[in-house]
């Protein structure tokens, strides 16, 4: 009885939920009717366009050449515009001198935090904390929506396996499972639970698709993978933004299949409208219409032609729409359907953001005072940025440091700030974060020294750094003799008990356009640390980078680094807290390290070949495998240490035979039996040992992040059902298919334990 009230609550409630939104729906098809049987073709086109916010100065908004365009109603949106008073200033020329008074759609690149930044992406997903991902999120929709923003160019869920490609440092790493659940709880933070309220902004899923699977590693390369291999292993975590509510989506400037994505009907139509039901608007990546000129489908009218067929929404900064498609309403190449179509999704998207109530509802002045860089904001920065960083190798438990030990500090990354901030770091200010020589010196106070000096430029080739910084800041290079610069190193070197390098990556050489072809450190770097080791003191390497790097020599020869990423603007303070044990490091690698560059794409999740390597062995003649390297990464997935150690009892599985509508029980019981409190991620996987299709040989399906102190112990379950050991068959049916499961447990893909499961029907 008991049980049927609550069923009947439930369904109240659901039928409760769909009329209200049923109501809400109908109230805005209404409106958005409304609106556009008094628009003219015109008018329509102009809301698809989005240009970037081009010459628009404080006070000029009105006589701007987009101020012009946006009297005539030819702007449906801008992007990279900052600060409220431009962002109301550009409003008001919409409001009250367009003809229908549409207000515009204000976006941004706000992709790891506004002016209070988190550790970029790839980070953050190492930290394996998705209610800390989500808050990232939450926070930096905060800040950028009390600063006029309302749509950000983010959650970039692009599956990457080849770290040659900058923009790996962007997305969440080569994991579907792991990059869907980092999706959806992106597009919480974002959106909320109410995209009409102030505080949340419009998500946008980037870049629609396969962007990361570039040839070569080579930004904006071409791409070509199987139908089968798209859907189980890149589309899933598009699929999971779409299904958490994003409202935007944007399409990549690869080709798939021969088509580039901005005018790929299989991708933009048959996968996202028909079979995920996206309800909201697709944008394409800037000038990624203009770009199919070059990709040989015709000129602009003909490719602007195609982009809105295949189902593109709003033109980034191209202009393809605004200028060509008249002429192709004219010529029947396409039809009026689908310009309305494109413009009911984007007023839709105003609408549901409340613009049509309240124009300026982003531009409150008074916000940013409270609601941006707060203190409480910058704390939960420090402790993101702490949380992301990955011990991958600590020999004799070189670290965490003593307060009261005599550092020498030294590297090109020792003391600067703003490579602490990361590749997207739009809206911040880069003379706020501490320079890991501040935050070290803060930390131990006036206990014990911390001395300093630089060692080395980030690289030895003038050049290369040129090419690096083209679009940013110029190096700081110090122009003296490599020489004199290890010199006054190992100067300071020989003063302390132990050397902390720091070294890497500067924060622009990862993210757009920035593939590097060696990915290991430059040589400046290298030879600094070649000389350090001659000096006999113990080295912890501190490294920055936004990819992984191929550091097998570092690996064998450092006896302690922890890779820090790009932090973020408490990236400093974050580290200073793990160097010095005040936090114990827990992240977990999202990616794959390579041993060497000829490995990639080096993935964990691979397939089995018909000629696999017996385990224990690196090299068989006619097995699949290298004459001169082993098949192992040099870090797998899922590893990272920590300050102290757990064990994994063996696996208890609650029956050895499930059928397809039961539950399987999986426990493990972990104990902390080091001398530290922490945190583990335990991470299950499966592998389907015999299918219609090749499974790989490994499959995340499940973690938990637990906190353990020093000696205890915790039972930790996981359920599989039927269902999550589904995949993608060869007619692209999602299906599962009975059969023996292994179950995996561990620390890291590459250690854990197992045990086997039947599925039968
Ligand atoms: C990038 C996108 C970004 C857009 C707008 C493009 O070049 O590929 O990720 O959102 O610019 O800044």
């Amino acid at each position: 009885m008991k049980f049927l009230k609550h069923i009947i609550a439930f369904i109240t409630i659901v039928v409760v939920v769909n009329a209200e939104a049923q109501t809400t729906n109908a109230k805005m098809n209404a409106f958005v009717n409304n609106l556009l049987s008094k628009m003219t073709l015109d008018e329509k086109l102009g809301q698809l366009n989005l240009p970037g916010a081009g010459d628009i100065t404080t006070g000029q908004a009105s006589n701007s050449d987009i101020g012009l365009k946006i009297r005539e109603g030819k702007v449906g949106g801008l992007f990279n515009i900052k600060s409220i008073e431009k962002i109301k200033a550009v409003q008001k020329v919409a409001i009250e001198e367009s003809r229908l008074k549409i207000p515009l759609i204000f976006g941004m690149d706000v992709i790891h935090g506004y002016q209070t930044e988190f550790p970029i992406p790839l980070a953050l997903s190492c930290s394996w904390d998705m209610k800390l991902i989500e808050k990232t999120a939450r926070i930096a929709a905060t800040e950028a929506s009390a600063d006029g923003i309302c749509w950000t160019f983010s959650p970039m869920v692009d599956i990457a396996r080849d770290p040659r490609w900058g923009r790996i440092a962007e997305g969440s790493g080569e994991d579907a499972y792991l990059g869907s659940q980092i999706a959806k709880a992106m597009v919480h933070g974002y959106q909320g639970d109410d995209l009409s309220k102030n505080n949340t902004i419009m998500a946008c899923v980037k870049h629609y698709a396969m962007y990361g699977a570039a040839e070569a590693g080579r930004d904006y390369n071409t791409t070509d993978m199987s139908r089968s291999r798209m859907y189980n292993e890149y589309l899933p975590p598009y699929k999971a933004a779409v299904e958490a509510g994003a409202g935007s989506i944007m399409s990549s400037f690869n080709e798939v299949d021969g088509i580039p994505a901005t005018a790929n009907k299989f991708l933009l139509t048959d996968v996202l409208r028909d079979q995920w039901k996206f309800k909201g608007f697709v944008v394409t990546d800037y000038t990624g219409i203009n770009e199919m000129v070059n990709h040989g489908l015709g000129d602009l009218q003909k490719v602007s032609s195609l982009a809105l067929k295949a189902g593109v929404d709003m033109d980034m900064v191209g202009e393809g729409f605004l200028t060509t498609l008249k002429e192709s309403l004219k010529e029947g190449k396409i039809t009026i359907e689908q310009i309305n179509n494109a413009c009911r999704l984007i007023l839709e998207a105003k609408y549901k953001l409340g613009l049509f109530d309240d124009p300026y509802k982003y531009c409150d002045e008074h916000r940013a005072a409270t609601e941006i860089f707060t203190e409480a904001n910058l704390k939960f920065a420090r402790e993101a940025a702490a949380k992301s960083f990955v011990l991958l190798k600590n020999k004799d438990q070189l670290l965490p440091l003593k307060k009261n030990t005599t550092v020498a500090l030294v590297g090109p990354l020792a003391n600067s700030k703003e490579n602490m901030l990361g590749t997207w770091a739009v809206a911040a200010d880069f003379t706020k974060p501490l320079s890991l020589f501040s935050a070290m010196k803060n930390k131990v106070a006036n206990n014990v020294s911390v001395l300093y000096a630089k060692g080395a430029n980030i690289s030895e080739d003038s050049a290369f750094e040129a090419r690096v910084s083209v679009f940013g800041k110029p190096f700081d290079r110090d122009n003296r003799s490599t020489d004199i610069l290890i010199k006054e190193a190992l100067d300071v070197a020989e003063k302390a008990d132990v050397i902390v390098a720091a070294m890497g990556e500067t924060a622009e050489m990862t993210g757009e356009s920035s593939s590097r072809s060696d990915i290991s450190l430059p040589q400046s770097q290298k030879d600094l640390l070649k000389a350090l080791i001659k000096t006999g003191k113990p080295i912890v390497l501190v490294l920055f980078t936004g990819r992984p790097l191929a550091i097998k020599w570092e690996q064998e020869n450092i006896p302690a680094i922890i890779n820090v990423w790009h932090g973020g603007t408490e990236a400093g303070n974050a580290i200073a807290d793990v160097l010095y044990g005040d936090v114990n490091p827990s992240g977990k690698l999202s990616t794959t390290w390579p041993q060497n560059v000829g490995q990639i794409p080096i993935y964990y999740n691979h397939k089995n070949t018909g000629r696999p390597l017996e385990e224990g062995k690196w090299f068989e003649k006619f097995r699949s495998n290298y004459l001169d390297v082993s098949n192992d990464p040099l870090y797998a997935f899922g590893y990272g240490l920590s300050y102290t150690s757990f064990s994994y009892s063996d696996i208890s599985l609650s029956k050895s035979t499930i059928k397809s509508n039961e539950k399987l029980d999986i426990k493990v019981t972990v104990t902390n039996t080091g001398n530290y409190d922490g945190a583990e991620t335990v991470q299950l996987y499966i592998r389907d040992m015999v299918a219609s299709i090749t499974r790989p040989v490994k499959e995340l399906k499940g973690f938990e992040k637990i906190f353990l102190k020093k000696g205890e112990s915790k039972e930790v379950h996981f359920t599989l059902t039927a269902a999550g050991l589904k995949f993608y068959n060869n007619d692209l049916k999602f299906v599962f298919e009975p059969g023996t499961f292994k179950v995996f447990v561990g620390g890291s893909s590459d250690n854990t334990k197992e045990k086997s499961f039947e599925l039968i029907k």
